[in-house]
């Protein structure tokens, strides 16, 4: 046991969501449309029902960010774990443990059916920490590896 609780996120907490997202960009050198548009991007995305974010630490040192959609196979919403992130100088001490243990409490209440998540084939570090907690890149039957493809528009 860590110490660190998480919490689901409110749109109170969306200039605090906002700022980590905007430091998670900074630090991957990935643009970032900036904290104020963020803020009112996820005030508006956490009041629609369809984005669910959790926060760790008081004041907050990390966060998940999830997106919900039907899926004809799933009678629940399928969830894409769409961001997850602690400040560097937190990292390795359970915070982001935390985190997907409030990421599957609320999933499990909500009925949704599967969590998707998309990792670069270069963070080992990170697949090792979501291979932890149950998640796994073949597919359950065949045991064949599970790829992301993407077309940007
Ligand atoms: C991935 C991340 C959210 C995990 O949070 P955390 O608080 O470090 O997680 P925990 O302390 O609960 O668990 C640590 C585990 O994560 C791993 N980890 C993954 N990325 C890490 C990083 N950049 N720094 C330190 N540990 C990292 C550790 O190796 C450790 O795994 P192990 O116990 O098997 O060695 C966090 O490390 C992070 O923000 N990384 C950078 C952003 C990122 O990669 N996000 C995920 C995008 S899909």
């Amino acid at each position: 046991v860590s110490g660190w609780t998480a919490r689901q996120a409110t749109t109170g907490d969306a200039s605090v969501l906002a700022r980590l997202l905007h430091d998670f960009n900074t630090e991957f050198d990935t643009p970032s449309p900036g904290v104020e548009l963020l803020t009112e991007r996820l005030s508006t995305l956490l009041a629609s029902g369809t984005t669910w974010a959790a926060v760790v630490g008081e004041p907050a040192i990390g966060c998940a960010l999830v997106t919900l959609r039907t899926n004809v196979w799933f009678t629940g919403p399928v969830a894409l774990l769409d961001e997850m992130y602690v400040e560097p100088s937190r990292r390795d001490h359970g915070a982001g443990s935390a985190l997907i243990a409030e990421l599957l409490r609320w999933a499990k209440a909500t009925g949704v059916g599967l969590i998707e998540i998309n990792v670069d084939a270069a963070d080992t570090d990170t697949m090792r920490f979501y291979r932890r907690h149950g998640f796994s890149d073949v597919d359950p039957d065949t045991k064949e590896p599970a790829f992301y493809f993407s077309l940007e528009l």
